[in-house]
């Protein structure tokens, strides 16, 4: 069962949240099940980059990047070399990830 870690700011406090994920499951289907506000405001169909995360650790246990999540997170806000998009990025082992 993969672990899926999340930073994030809430309350001027920096929060980290451990989360026992299912394998197959997208960094932003396992922040909404858990509670964790990560925007998603085109409903995850990779058309909006709100849903945009930095991942710190773990990235060779997400699935590739398409070409088309490639276009939509060069709109994306803070944009990094480790950035992905919630809605795309599917888990298969342990992430560490940051809500920018
Ligand atoms: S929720 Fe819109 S691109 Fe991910």
């Amino acid at each position: 069962m993969p672990k899926v870690i999340f930073i994030f700011d809430k309350a001027k406090e920096t929060i980290e949240k451990i989360i026992d994920a299912e394998t197959g499951q997208n960094i932003l289907e396992i922040a909404l099940d858990n509670g964790i506000g990560l925007a998603h405001n085109c409903g995850g169909v990779c058309a909006c980059s709100t849903c945009h995360v930095h991942v710190l650790e773990g990235m060779e246990n997400l699935s590739e990047m398409t070409e088309e999540e490639e276009e939509r997170l060069d709109k994306a806000w803070d944009l990094q070399l480790n950035s992905r998009l919630g809605c795309q990025a599917v888990v298969s082992g342990n992430v560490k990830v940051k809500i920018p």
